[in-house]
């Protein structure tokens, strides 16, 4: 049985969509820095996760996987070490294939000697990607090779998984994950900022649909990160960036952002640091809202709290205003 490593969904930010594979050490020390500063950390967001492109071209003499030394010339220890004295945990990004997403090396063949190198150097997450060769492997068998190796270092390491060849990783993520994504990237890479529109976040939400009795209890759907960061994301407006926040929380989604946190403005931290719509994620319940109606123009969400009462979004899909009604039978809490 797989130990979850929180009860509720993982907050934090992770550095795909800002910078692509373009990190380096100081870049993400300033990361951690803003993340305290901007008071993110303390809203929160715990966890930096550097995704693809962090590890040298080669394995080292012991083969184990370790950082580019142009990009990180202190190492991944060092950069633990950084993260940790702020008051954050730190996560990493491997592929359960000879070569990752962007073409470094992954994890094929060698995952016990990855999951203790990561236990080494202070990781407390980890993205598994599905890219690269893998001979006749399944991405489940591999993926779950991983969860064990990283179980048997004896540090809580968090899991997130992802798959590319069925949209039914929820069927069995929670036997070896804490989370695992539930579709596709969000923004294509071709088609980065500011050509991200509403579109794409709420083509991710969709596929979370069907799948909330899976989440809960420390294991979640994950749609991929949010894509707020007004008004640089011009494309998408201030509502639409509040609505992707609403309705992340209100389907119990890891709260991942991803936007360059060194520079934000006023309103994309009075989003993301709103906090009853944080604790509406976070709520000690653990259940995942539902979709409780929708049509062409609007959709209702229902989330059921720990206290009892219910978290609602009244979600109007026109470029206009609207009067939304809500029933309250339609939220369940009709009288008898
Ligand atoms: C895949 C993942 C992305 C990102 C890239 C990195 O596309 O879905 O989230 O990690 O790989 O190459």
């Amino acid at each position: 049985q797989y130990k979850a490593v929180t009860k509720t969904p993982p907050m934090g930010w992770m550095s795909w969509f800002p910078f692509i594979d373009k990190i380096d050490e100081q870049k993400i020390m300033e990361v951690a820095d803003a993340m305290v500063k901007s008071g993110l950390r303390d809203a929160g967001y715990k966890l930096l996760q550097l995704d693809d492109g962090w590890m040298a071209a080669e394995r080292d003499a012991e083969g184990r996987q370790y950082a580019n030394t142009t990009r990180f010339p202190h190492g991944m220890k060092y950069l633990a070490d950084y993260v940790h004295a702020r008051g954050l945990k730190i996560g990493i990004y491997s592929s359960n294939g000879m070569k990752t997403c962007a073409g470094y090396p992954g994890s094929y063949g060698h995952e016990e000697k990855d999951a203790q190198t990561y236990a080494a150097r202070g990781i407390d997450y980890l993205k598994y990607d599905a890219c690269g060769e893998k001979e006749k492997h399944t991405d489940r068998e591999l993926h779950t090779r991983m969860s064990k190796a990283l179980q048997a270092t004896g540090r809580p390491i968090m899991f997130e998984i992802c798959i590319f060849s069925s949209g039914a990783t929820h069927l069995w993520g929670a036997e070896i994950a804490d989370m695992w994504r539930t579709g596709g990237d969000i923004v294509k890479f071709i088609e980065r900022t500011p050509e991200v529109t509403y579109k794409n976040w709420y083509n991710n939400l969709q596929q979370v649909v069907g799948k909330e009795n899976y989440a809960g209890n420390g294991h979640w759907n994950d749609p991929d990160n949010l894509i707020v960061d007004y008004p640089r994301n011009n494309k998408q407006t201030y509502e639409e960036q509040k609505a992707q926040f609403s309705l992340w929380a209100i389907v119990s989604a890891p709260l991942i952002l991803g936007n360059d946190v060194r520079d934000m403005s006023a309103a994309t931290k009075a989003i993301l640091m709103n906090k009853e719509i944080i604790a509406v994620d976070q709520d000690a319940a653990t259940k995942p809202g539902t979709r409780v109606l929708s049509d062409d123009k609007r959709e209702i969400w229902v989330k059921q709290l720990k206290d009892g009462s219910k978290a609602v979004v009244l979600f109007n899909k026109e470029d206009t205003d609207a009067t939304l009604t809500l029933n309250f039978k339609d939220i369940g809490a009709a009288k008898k």
